[in-house]
C-alpha cells in the first residue's frame, strides 16, 4: 500500500516537472529571441580599440534622436530612461547589440538600435562612456583609450 502511494507521488512529481519545463521553453521571452541563445550566455561583443570616435558618436546621438530620451548629457531626461553617461563602453556595446538583435526586447530600443552597425555602436558607446557625472558634452580628452595589452 505504502509502495503504491509513493509510486503515485513520484509519477505526479514527474508530470509536474515535465509541465514546468514545457512552460519554461515556450515562455514569451524565449520566443522573442532571434537566435537560439540565452542573453546571459551570449559572448560579449568584442570591443575593437580601433573603432569608436567621440565626435561621430555625438553627431549620431543627435541624428538618431538618442538625446531625446537619454539627454544631451547622457543623464536620462525622465524616470526610467537610463543614464548612460560614464557607463562602461563594453556594457553599452553589448546592450546596443542585444537591443538590435532582439536579445533584450524593448519597444523603443528595438527601433532605435535597429540600423546600428558595429562601427556606429562603437561611436555611440564611446561617446556615452566618456561623459562625466556632471551635465556637459563629452570631452575627447577623457576618452583616451587605455593602451592595448
Ligand atoms: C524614446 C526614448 C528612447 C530613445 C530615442 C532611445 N532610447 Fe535608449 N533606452 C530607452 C529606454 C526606456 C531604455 C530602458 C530599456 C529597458 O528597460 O530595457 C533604454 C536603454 C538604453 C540602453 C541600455 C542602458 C542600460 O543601462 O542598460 C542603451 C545603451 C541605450 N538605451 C542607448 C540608446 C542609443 C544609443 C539611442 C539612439 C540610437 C537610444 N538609446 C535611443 C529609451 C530611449
Amino acid at each position: 500500500m505504502i509502495r503504491v502511494d509513493s509510486i503515485f507521488i513520484s509519477a505526479a512529481s514527474l508530470l509536474l516537472l515535465v509541465l514546468l519545463s514545457a512552460m519554461t521553453f515556450t515562455g514569451e521571452g524565449r520566443a522573442d529571441m532571434s537566435r537560439d541563445q540565452h542573453p546571459d550566455t551570449r559572448p560579449a561583443m568584442r570591443l575593437d580599440p580601433n573603432l569608436g570616435n567621440v565626435a561621430r558618436g555625438e553627431r549620431l546621438a543627435i541624428e538618431l534622436e538618442c538625446v531625446e530620451c537619454h539627454g544631451r548629457a547622457g543623464l536620462g531626461i525622465q524616470r526610467g530612461w537610463p543614464k548612460l553617461a560614464g557607463q562602461y563602453e563594453q556594457y553599452l556595446l553589448n546592450e546596443l547589440r542585444n537591443f538590435r538583435d532582439g536579445f533584450r526586447p524593448h519597444v523603443f530600443m528595438a527601433i532605435y538600435a535597429d540600423a546600428l552597425t558595429r562601427r556606429t555602436m562603437h561611436d555611440l558607446a564611446l561617446y556615452y562612456a566618456c561623459q562625466g557625472e556632471d551635465p556637459g558634452v563629452a570631452d575627447e580628452g577623457r576618452c583616451a583609450r587605455p593602451a592595448t595589452e
